[in-house]
């Protein structure tokens, strides 16, 4: 992964023969610098352990958390410096342990393997990450819910088959693309719950012979429960691949979203006007103003799929226990927080500068086609058979292609000879805003229904935000472990 030849050369792993470039290779270093952190508040909490349960003395115990927690705040503040040539993340802070305190330092790695060192800080960060992502997400679907609320009033066709089908409020749209979002918040909200379980004490593969007490890490690390079978916790990366599932939910919801985005403001659609704040220029064409964030925000997309089906196949075919493979999740796993959390921002701050054109909305579902199925259902609240009404709107829309004018332009006298019971209440459906206020069904467009879908997606996401507020943070670990008397 790393292009040095100048790699481990510490003697704790016994491998000072290895071909250098081959070492270099093997590295993850480059990577997993970014768990520094986790790795620390790990080994402070198996600090705290080892010296509640005896295993190391008080003096010893207290060098160590003092050291590892003034290796936190350097990493805190940028100005960590841990040893290059080394395997990985884990082995350079143990390095630089040895080297600041000598045989205490090697104390440190006492009933601990790698394999479950590295499977602790991986669940610290995939929590930590999980949980600032899902309050964004929540942020993200609380402006959309003010947004929504602002649009009910505006009218614009809904599509399928992208064709225009029917008239709904621009209100109602905005509902649509939280929901998905909030969905994605469950995923994110249930991959938290599946990664948080404490790993550590399952050592290289079998636990250990050692008196330890993993119930006091998971507690000091603020985990509710720890894994139950040593060998498969440090084999075990489904977490990962939750978190990797949720994260690509989150971008597809928003792909969908930049896609609606991008099309509403073509001149073709025009349903949506792009802000100068948020508009990239052409480097040819003068008149461009290209709505490229929600064009990246689909573009990212294609990346956090990647992260997650590369995670997928990582783990299909791994023998039981551990195997090297898995220090390859880092990439995938390290680059999803930022990558989704970067595009639900970009979300977050464009969106603030699109404004719907409401003539331009409602002017694409003015000559009334899009109502035809308003005015088939008003004719079955006169009491004609659904498919008979069905069959006289059609008749009524065909007489009005053959004669090019738009449906609104038909006289009752007209569809009277097509159907007895149209009347004046019934073509009053072919106004977009009278068939928008009709759809009063549940889940439906008219405004009260809208106004529902609002107060429920407030309340969803509040409830999801409060699930990641309860997610302690790395700064609020350390200081749970710090209050732990040793
Ligand atoms: N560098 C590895 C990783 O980050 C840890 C190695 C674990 N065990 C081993 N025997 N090599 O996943």
């Amino acid at each position: 992964m790393t292009e040095s030849a100048n790699i481990a050369r510490t003697d704790a792993t016994g491998r000072d023969e290895m071909v250098p470039e081959l070492l270099a290779w093997t590295s993850s270093l480059s990577d997993d610098r970014l768990l520094v952190r986790e790795d620390l508040l790990g080994s402070a909490a198996h600090v705290t352990m080892l010296k509640n349960v005896g295993l190391l003395e008080a003096g010893d115990a207290q060098k160590l958390r003092g050291a590892l927690f003034a290796m936190f705040d350097e990493a805190a503040a940028g100005t960590l410096v841990v040893p290059d040539g080394e395997e990985d993340i884990h082995m350079a802070i143990e390095a630089r342990l040895t080297r600041d305190l000598g045989h205490v330092g090697k104390r440190l790695h006492t009933a601990r393997s790698r394999n479950d060192q590295v499977a602790l800080a991986l669940r610290l960060h995939v929590r930590d990450q999980a949980a600032r992502t899902l309050s964004e997400v929540t942020g993200l679907c609380a402006d959309l819910a003010a947004r929504a609320e602002q649009s009910i009033d505006i009218i614009l066709p809904a599509y399928t088959h992208r064709q225009r089908a029917q008239p709904v409020s621009a209100g109602f749209l905005v509902s649509a693309w939280a929901m998905q979002l909030l969905r994605a918040g469950d995923a994110l909200a249930s991959a938290i719950d599946r990664t948080n379980q404490s790993p550590l004490g399952s050592g290289a593969c079998s636990g250990t012979s050692l008196p330890i007490d993993r119930n006091v890490v998971a507690s000091l690390l603020d985990f509710p429960t720890i894994t139950a079978n040593a060998l498969d916790t440090i084999g075990d990366r489904d977490f990962t691949i939750d978190w990797a599932y949720a994260g690509a939910r989150v971008l597809l919801a928003l792909s969908r979203l930049a896609t609606d985005v991008v099309d509403f403001t073509t001149s073709e659609f025009a349903f949506l006007r792009i802000g100068d704040a948020i508009a990239a220029g052409s480097s040819m064409m003068p008149q461009k103003k290209n709505p490229d964030v929600f064009e990246l925000v689909r573009g990212k997309t294609a990346r956090g799929v990647g992260n997650l089906s590369s995670m997928l196949t990582l783990v299909k075919g791994l023998p039981s226990g551990y195997a090297r493979d898995l220090q390859d999740d880092r990439v995938a796993v390290l680059d999803t927080g930022p990558l989704v959390r970067g595009a639900v921002r970009a979300v977050r701050a464009g969106i603030v500068h699109l404004s719907f054109n409401a003539e331009a909305c409602v002017a694409a579902v003015s000559d009334g086609s899009t109502q035809a199925t308003d005015v088939a259902e008003a004719l079955v609240r006169k009491g004609v058979p659904f498919r008979e009404a069905y069959k006289a709107t059609g008749q009524v829309v065909h007489l009005a292609r053959e004669r090019k004018i738009p449906l609104v332009k038909v006289t009752l006298d007209e569809a009277r000879a097509i159907h007895e019971a149209f009347d004046q209440g019934v073509l009053a459906v072919l106004d977009p805003r009278v068939a928008v206020a009709a759809k009063k069904s549940a889940g439906g467009t008219a405004p009260e229904r809208v106004r529902e879908q609002v107060a429920i997606i407030r309340q969803k996401a509040s409830e999801l935000s409060r699930n990641a507020e309860k997610i302690a943070t790395l700064e609020s670990l350390k200081k749970r472990i710090e209050a732990a008397a040793i």
